[in-house]
């Protein structure tokens, strides 16, 4: 399969053939400052990194910034911001939940690294569901398992755990959203869970998202 196959799923050994420019990797790194710092451990660091590259480079999006800023593909947007404001917005408020709450309660059994890792990645899956030309395609051959096949937080699972990043992460990107509802979530899964809502939750309510959303500018 080529990086940038219309219809298909990477598999994890598409994935892990890594076919992802150091440049791309770069953007990345930048694209998440200055959050992804907070992590303490650079192999973490960098496996968030991959990450999102991996997931990038298998769409036909060219950076994190490209996906429309919402919490859907198809559902209202960011008055302003992209994508990647999303992520480190939501790192920075679940890392605020944590520390206050560990603050009166200093046993909470929370990781800030599995916490900012997680919420940096809780969307990692986005690519594949956000994709125009993968929708297209699924469009114009209709399955009997409908579109998305997968939604983003079943493959953001598989993407963390493709890089090698700890099943506590991935646990935070299968679990952020509704799928997180058979689970137990962490402690660091329902932060981020709960960031998550806030963050669209609030942005909607107070005005700043738009309902613009035309199917014929997504595909
Ligand atoms: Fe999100």
């Amino acid at each position: 399969m080529t990086r940038n196959d219309p219809f298909t799923a990477a598999s994890a050994s598409d994935l892990a053939q890594r076919e992802v420019p150091d440049a791309l990797r770069a953007t990345v790194r930048t694209e998440l400052q200055p959050e992804l710092d907070a992590i303490r451990s650079e192999t973490m660091r960098d496996q968030v990194v991959e990450a999102w590259a991996v997931a990038i480079a298998h769409s036909s999006f060219s950076c994190i910034s490209d996906l429309r800023a919402s919490g859907m593909w198809n559902t209202d947007r960011l008055v302003r911001g992209t994508q990647a404001d999303h992520l480190r917005g939501v790192a920075a408020i679940a890392l605020q939940i944590a520390r206050v709450l560990k603050a009166q309660f200093p046993e909470l059994p929370v990781d800030e690294d599995i916490l900012v890792a997680g919420a940096l990645c809780h969307d990692v899956g986005k690519p594949y569901e956000y994709d125009p030309v993968k929708r297209a395609a699924r469009k114009a051959q209709p399955s009997k398992a409908g579109w998305p096949i997968f939604r983003h937080p079943p493959y953001g699972m598989h993407i963390c755990l493709t890089v090698g990043l700890p099943e506590e992460v991935a646990q935070i990107a299968l679990g952020h959203s509704y799928e997180g509802e058979v689970l137990a979530r962490s402690p660091e899964c329902t932060i981020v869970h709960y960031a998550d809502k806030s963050y669209w939750q609030t942005l909607r309510i107070s005005g700043l998202m738009i309902d613009d959303f035309k199917e014929s500018d997504a595909s």
